[in-house]
């Protein structure tokens, strides 16, 4: 097993290289980290980030909308859902989740129904799941800002986190767009559809004693400090 490029404190790391998953779990390495967090809470921004030490970032909302703009016939079948803020079917995510799962995972917005995290159980268990809390009414001032590269999915806000020129992507000076669902009425429906059919999903991870509460109000570099910790991350 190969943990290339993860960034660790504990020294003894290096003992554990050929040895198993559960070794690597005893010093506190996470392989397969679930974010759960309403929409808006930072959870892309912070996952992001984390790819600079080794994980693979899966994101099935990217996912999606990278398919609905190459207008794939999987593109064409979620589109409208998206745009709504309607879950996609299980089956449908799972697979498309499936496709990407590499070895250092970070899962950002996946597992969002209890089949989903059955699912999720048999490919990759989770090492730990980070819920990102936070109000209702700083999410909705921060979805209200939100603005992504349609092409390399880099997020910004016109207030928080603003790209260097307005408008353009810092990475690939792609020009940034505004999601259809994060207009104030889909927001609010993607907010009712986390409580109902997502948040169950805390009660379970906190039973199996793998749920951590990341206080997402902070600013990203105070969120991302959080997590890294949390992770043993440097
Ligand atoms: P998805 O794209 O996953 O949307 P979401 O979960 O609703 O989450 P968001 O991407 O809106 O928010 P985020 O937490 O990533 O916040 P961000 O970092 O961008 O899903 C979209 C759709 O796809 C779903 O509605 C559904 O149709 C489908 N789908 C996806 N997964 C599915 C699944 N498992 N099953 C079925 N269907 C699925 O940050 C938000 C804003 O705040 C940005 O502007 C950012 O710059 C700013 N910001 C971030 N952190 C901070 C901070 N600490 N301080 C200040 N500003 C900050
Ligand atoms: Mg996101």
């Amino acid at each position: 097993m190969s943990l290339q490029g993860l960034t660790i404190q504990n020294e003894t790391t290096e003992l554990c290289h050929r040895r198993s998953k559960r070794c690597w779990r005893a010093i506190g390495v996470f392989m397969n980290i679930v974010f759960i967090g309403a929409p808006g809470t930072g959870k892309g921004t912070i996952a992001s980030r984390l790819k600079e030490h080794g994980f693979t970032h899966i994101a099935p909302g990217d996912l999606f909308r990278k398919e609905a703009k190459k207008g794939t016939a999987l593109g064409k079948e979620v589109k409208g859902r998206i745009e709504k803020g309607i879950l996609i079917p299980d089956e449908t995510t799972t697979a498309l989740v499936k496709r990407y799962t590499s070895k250092n995972n970070i899962f950002d917005g996946y597992p969002r129904t209890l089949p989903q995290a059955e699912a999720l159980d048999s490919f990759a268990k989770p090492d730990m799941v980070l819920f990102f809390d936070m109000s209702e009414q700083d999410i909705v001032e921060r979805l209200s800002g939100r603005r992504t590269c349609p092409d390399c999915h880099a997020i910004y806000h016109t207030k928080n986190i603003p790209p260097k020129k307005a408008g353009i992507c810092d990475n690939c000076s792609t020009k940034l767009v505004q999601r259809k669902d994060d207009m104030p009425d889909v927001t609010r429906h993607r907010f009712h559809v986390f409580q109902k059919q997502t948040a169950p999903l805390i009660e379970l991870y906190t039973k199996r004693k793998l749920l951590k509460k990341i206080d997402a109000s902070g600013t990203p570099d105070e969120v991302y400090v959080s997590v890294k910790a949390l992770l043993r991350l440097k």
